[in-house]
């Protein structure tokens, strides 16, 4: 039995040094991808390290007014539509190309269900802006039922004397919070309490008839403790339970009564309904 249980916890370390090394090594890879980008600050790398999914996919979108056609491709920290450095670009209809953002100047905000990505450092405008450079916004959300949801234009707003951009919109469960149990302390310790329960009857059992050979209700563990408790609790609640009538039966009356007749039901007689 104990050797067993030994057995049992050596394994489960095992187990547990395992799944450590697959997590290290997966963690490993996982910023393998979105590194590309460069932030300034460490703790934007981890924002960014949630994007990990959503890197090596060109995601397109296209917009359309009266006088142009403009498709948008963007990459989580690649290159957008395969232009070196841009991680999101313009195109119109003459396929003239235009890099709205440049991933090596990368800023991530994390929020509770949603990332921002800010590529800076696009191409400078040649009349709006006071000619300054072109940036890219992405707002991604989390979605739960999408991997990644297509990409949408939100605006691109250029009337200003300075800071636009281009407001850029995406669903993706890659950013959702992790579940969390919904399972409170209580609950844990009272499943804990049951299977403890349940392995010390189905243990006891097994080990009172296997080992100890018993037969019927011998089998269950520590039978002559419980019995002992149930029989202890049963005249505790007699005790309390029961109308006073046969608990304060003078002591004479077994005495006096020498007939043989005189069985326990008939004390009882007075508990029944009239
Ligand atoms: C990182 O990119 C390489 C190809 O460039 C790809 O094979 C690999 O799966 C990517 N890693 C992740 C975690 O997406
Ligand atoms: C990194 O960014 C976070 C949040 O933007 C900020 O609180 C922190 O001070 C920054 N760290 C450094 C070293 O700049
Ligand atoms: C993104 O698009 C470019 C141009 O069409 C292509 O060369 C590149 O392979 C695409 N990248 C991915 C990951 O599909
Ligand atoms: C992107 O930014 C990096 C670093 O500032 C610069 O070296 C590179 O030339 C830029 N690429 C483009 C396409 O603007």
């Amino acid at each position: 039995m104990a050797l067993c249980l030994i057995e049992v916890m050596a394994q489960s370390t095992w187990w547990r040094l395992l799944a450590f090394f697959v997590l290290m090594v997966t963690k490993a890879q996982a910023v393998e991808n979105t590194s590309r980008c460069k932030v300034k600050n460490n703790s934007e790398k981890k924002v960014l390290s949630v994007l990990e999914p959503l890197t090596n996919q060109n995601f397109t979108a296209k917009t359309k007014d009266e006088m142009e056609e403009y498709t948008y491709v963007f990459q989580v920290c690649g290159d957008a539509d395969g232009v070196k450095d841009a991680g999101v670009v313009q195109k119109n209809k003459d396929k003239q190309l235009v890099v709205i953002g440049n991933y090596s100047l990368t800023q991530a905000i994390k929020g509770s269900d949603w990332i921002l990505l800010i590529y800076q450092g696009g191409e400078k405008y040649h009349e709006h802006c006071s000619q300054g450079a072109r940036k890219a916004v992405i707002m991604i959300s989390c979605d739960r039922t999408k991997t990644a949801g297509p990409l949408s234009v939100i605006l691109e707003d250029r009337e200003r004397k300075s800071d636009c951009f281009y407001l850029f919109e995406m669903d993706s469960s890659a950013v959702c919070p992790p579940i969390e149990s919904k399972l409170s302390t209580g609950s844990i310790l009272l499943i804990v309490c049951f299977s403890c329960l349940a392995v010390y009857l189905i243990g006891g059992f097994l080990y009172q008839r296997l080992i100890v050979g018993a037969k019927g209700v011998e089998q269950y563990p520590n039978y002559g403790f419980w019995s002992e408790i149930g029989n202890l609790s049963a005249d505790g609640c007699d005790f309390v339970c029961r109308s006073r009538g046969s608990r304060e039966e003078p002591p004479t009356y077994r005495g006096v009564s020498t007939e043989p007749l005189e069985e326990p039901e008939e004390r009882d007689d007075h508990l029944l309904p009239m």
